[in-house]
């Protein structure tokens, strides 16, 4: 591990940067002990404070508990996030609520035009994707803050899923979500990320 890595500078604990960044992965298998509600609570408390644009917080969260709605669920992951997805404790469907702007009269009170300003379906459907996907990567730290492992899945089908569970097209799936303790052998490779210089550069 490099100096930079272990930076003084930063103000979590070690293993708080441990738990939530550099030992924290994405788990592809699960061991069969549950996720309670109260650690689903704990996580949502936690990660509501983080922001989004006008505080209009747009992430609604599906757990799927049921076997019949687990079942529905795997015939729209695809063909390789199945067999992780059907064996997960847990699994939260991440979806972002197009009539978000309802709520902005109680969370944004400041600026009393904010709903009107999200009268045209269409940018507001984009609002509601960007934040909500800015959410749900405060989700995937929430879940680790509380020891557990997250396995984040793109790789299904969002229409049919939304037709399925979503049927008046108010919400719209961003990402699935499992969730657990890791099983043995829960983890590919880590794989390089990019360095500094390849990611940052200043004007
Ligand atoms: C938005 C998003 C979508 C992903 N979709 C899938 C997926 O469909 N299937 C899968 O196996 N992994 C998926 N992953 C997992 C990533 O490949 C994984 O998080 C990344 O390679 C880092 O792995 P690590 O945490 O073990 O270092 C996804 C991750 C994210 C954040």
């Amino acid at each position: 591990m490099t100096a930079i890595e272990t930076s003084p500078i930063l103000r979590l604990t070690e293993d708080a940067q441990d738990l939530l960044f550099r030992e924290a992965r994405t788990a592809n298998a699960f061991s069969a002990e549950p996720v309670t509600e109260e650690q689903v609570q704990a996580i949502y408390e936690l990660v509501k404070w983080a922001p989004t644009a006008m505080n209009s917080q747009p992430l609604r969260v599906l757990l799927v508990r049921t076997p019949e709605a687990r079942e529905r669920l795997l015939t729209h992951m695809s063909e390789g996030n199945r067999a992780k997805t059907g064996t997960a404790p847990l699994v939260a469907v991440l979806a972002a609520d197009t009539d978000f702007h309802e709520h902005l009269p109680t969370v944004f009170p400041h600026f009393p035009g904010a709903k009107d300003a999200f009268a045209d379906p269409a940018p507001r459907a984009e609002t509601a994707r960007f934040n909500a996907l800015l959410q749900a990567g405060y989700f995937v730290l929430g879940v680790r803050a509380a020891g557990l492992a997250a396995g984040p899945m793109a790789g299904f089908d969002a229409k049919g899923l939304d037709a399925d569970f979503f049927p008046d097209g108010r919400l719209r799936s961003l990402i699935v979500v499992n969730i657990g303790n890791p099983a043995e052998n829960a983890w590919f490779d880590r794989n390089p990320r990019l360095d500094y210089d390849q990611v940052v550069q200043s004007v």
